[in-house]
C-alpha cells in the first residue's frame, strides 16, 4: 500500500495535510485528536468498534456544494444528501441545519427524515421499486419530486395520486448510455442498468403520462446518475449533453419545458494516497457552466439543477475505531491481526476489495516494524479489513484508526454473528455525543418471536 511510504517518512503526523484524514483530524504530542476530542476520551466513553464522524468535515463539504453552485449557476440550485451512504435522525437535522435536502429510497429513508421534522420541500423519492405504501407515504408527506423509474411505476404512482386526490410532482428516471470507470468513460450507446428508462424509452414515457396522467402527475424534468467513486469529471458534461439534448428535442416534439434537471451523485473521495479525486468546488463549477453554455446554445430556459452527492459529503468526515485483539502467525504468509469488528461494520473490503487507510492510534510517534492482515471477528475468510497493513508492532487492546468510512459502512453493516453495529458518535469543537447507540445484546433478540405451537 501506498501508505507505507507515507508512514516511514513521517510517523508523527502520517495523514496531516492529506486529503484522507477528516479536516478536524490532528495530531498533538502523539494523539490523534478529531473535533477537537482525543481519540482515547471517545474509546473510554464508547468503547470499541465505534464510528466517529467529524462534523466539520460535513459542513465544509456541504458549504462547498451549496455555495459553489450557488455562485456559479444563474437559476436555482439544491444539493440533496444521498442518505443511503449513511443516515439517522441526528445527520438529517446536521444537513438541514446547513441547507442541504434529502434523496430519500426507501419509507425507512423517509421515515428517519419525517422523525427529523425534515423539510418535505428538499426531498427528493429516488428507487427503481418503489412500494404502493412508499409512494403514499412521499405524497402524504409531500415530497418535492419523485423520481419515476420505469413504466409500471408510471401507472402505480398515478393511481395512488388518483386515490388521494394528489398531484405528483415528478422527474423520469433516464439511464443516458454512459458507463462511468475510475479513470475513463464510455458512452455504451444501449444500457443495461436496472435503473430508469434508457434513452430510445424517454419518450414513449413522456407521451404516455402527458396523455394519460395529466390530472395525477406533473412532470416537471429528468434525472440521471451515472456511478459512483467518479475521478474523471469529463462524464458529467456528457451527461449534461446528453440531457440538454433530449430536452430540447422533447420541447418541441411535446411542447413540454423541463423545468428541473437533476444530475445524480457519484463524485469520487480518496481512500488511499493514490486517488485523485476532484475538489467538489471544481465539479460545481464545471456542471454550472456546462448548463449554462449548453442551454444558452440551445435557447432553452435555465433549468433548476439538484444535485445527489452521497459518498463526497460524508465519507472522509468517518473514522473506524478497534480495538486489537490477537495476533497469528504461521510461516511463510502475512500475519493475522484480529480486531473487534469486521465485514459486519465495513462490508465494502469484502464486497468490492475496497481498500482503506489507517493508523495505529495509540503507537503514532512509533516507526513501522512488520507488514499484517487486519482481520475482522466474523465467521468468514473473507472477512479482512485491510489486506496488507504496515505498521508499528501491533498488541492486544492497541487501537486501530480506519480513516474514509463515513459513507457506506454503517448503512450497509449487519448483525451477521449477532454482534451488534457499533455506535456513532459525532465530535464538532470539543464537544461529543451520540447519532447512533451500540446496539445490545437484548435488541439482537427483540424481534424475535416463538411460534404459538412450541
Ligand atoms: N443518486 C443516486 C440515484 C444513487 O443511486 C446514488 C448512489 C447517489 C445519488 C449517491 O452516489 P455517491 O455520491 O455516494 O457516489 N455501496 C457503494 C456505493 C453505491 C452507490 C449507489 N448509489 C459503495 O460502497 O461504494
Amino acid at each position: 500500500m501506498m501508505m507505507q511510504a507515507t508512514l516511514e517518512k513521517n510517523t508523527v503526523t502520517p495523514f496531516e495535510n492529506t486529503l484522507i484524514v477528516p479536516a478536524g483530524y490532528t495530531v498533538e504530542n502523539g494523539q490523534s485528536i478529531v473535533g477537537g476530542v482525543p481519540v482515547a476520551d471517545l474509546i473510554a466513553t464508547y468503547g470499541t468498534p465505534l464510528y466517529v464522524l467529524d462534523g466539520q468535515t460535513i459542513r465544509e463539504a456541504a458549504r462547498a456544494y451549496k455555495q459553489t453552485l450557488e455562485t456559479e449557476y444563474k437559476a436555482k440550485t439544491l444539493v440533496v444528501y444521498a442518505c443511503k451512504a449513511n443516515l439517522n435522525v441526528g445527520l438529517c437535522k446536521l444537513m438541514a441545519q446547513e441547507g442541504i435536502g434529502l434523496d430519500v429510497v426507501s419509507a425507512g429513508e423517509l421515515y428517519t427524515a419525517m422523525q427529523a421534522n425534515f423539510p418535505a420541500n428538499n426531498i427528493v423519492f429516488n428507487g427503481n421499486n418503489k412500494s404502493v405504501t412508499e409512494l403514499e407515504m412521499a405524497l402524504d408527506y409531500g415530497v418535492e419530486r419523485i423520481i419515476v423509474d420505469n413504466f409500471d411505476e408510471i401507472g402505480r404512482l398515478a393511481a395512488v395520486a388518483k386515490r388521494l386526490g394528489k398531484v405528483a410532482n415528478i422527474l423520469l428516471r433516464v439511464a443516458p448510455g454512459i458507463e462511468c470507470h475510475t479513470h475513463e468513460y464510455i458512452k455504451t450507446g444501449q444500457n443495461d442498468s436496472k435503473f430508469g428508462f434508457p434513452l430510445h424509452q424517454v419518450k414513449k414515457a413522456i407521451a404516455e403520462i402527458v396523455n394519460l396522467h395529466a390530472e395525477t402527475l406533473c412532470l416537471k424534468g429528468i434525472h440521471g446518475h451515472i456511478g459512483s467513486q467518479i475521478f474523471e469529471l469529463k462524464a458529467y458534461e456528457g451527461l449534461v449533453d446528453i440531457f440538454l439534448t433530449l430536452a430540447n428535442e422533447v420541447r418541441s416534439e411535446f411542447g413540454v419545458t423541463f423545468k428541473d434537471l437533476d444530475l445524480g451523485g457519484g463524485l469520487g473521495i480518496a481512500y488511499t494516497p493514490d486517488d485523485d479525486p476532484q475538489p467538489i468546488e471544481v465539479l460545481m463549477k464545471q456542471l454550472a457552466n456546462t448548463v449554462q453554455s449548453k442551454a444558452e446554445a440551445l435557447n432553452y430556459p435555465l433549468p433548476r439543477i439538484f444535485v445527489e452527492p452521497g459518498r463526497s459529503l460524508i465519507a472522509r468526515a468517518g473514522m473506524t475505531l478497534y480495538t486489537v485483539g490477537g495476533r497469528k502467525v504461521v510461516e511463510g504468509v502475512t500475519p493475522f491481526i484480529s480486531v473487534d469488528g469486521g465485514m459486519g461494520d465495513n462490508i465494502r473490503p469484502a464486497l468490492y476489495q475496497a481498500v482503506y487507510s489507517a493508523v495505529v492510534a495509540n503507537k503514532l510517534t512509533q516507526a513501522n516494524t512488520e507488514t499484517v492482515r487486519v482481520v475482522g471477528k466474523y465467521c468468514e475468510s473473507g472477512d479482512v479489513l485491510l489486506r496488507a497493513f504496515d505498521c508499528p508492532t501491533l498488541e492486544p487492546n492497541d487501537t486501530l484508526l480506519v480513516f474514509g468510512t463515513g459513507a457506506y459502512n454503517h448503512a450497509m453493516s449487519s448483525n451477521y454473528n449477532r454482534i451488534g453495529r457499533p455506535a456513532m458518535v459525532l465530535v464538532e469543537n470539543g464537544k461529543h455525543g451520540l447519532l447512533v447507540e451500540r446496539e445490545s445484546l437484548a435488541y439482537l433478540a427483540a424481534n424475535d418471536r416463538i411460534p404459538a405451537w412450541f
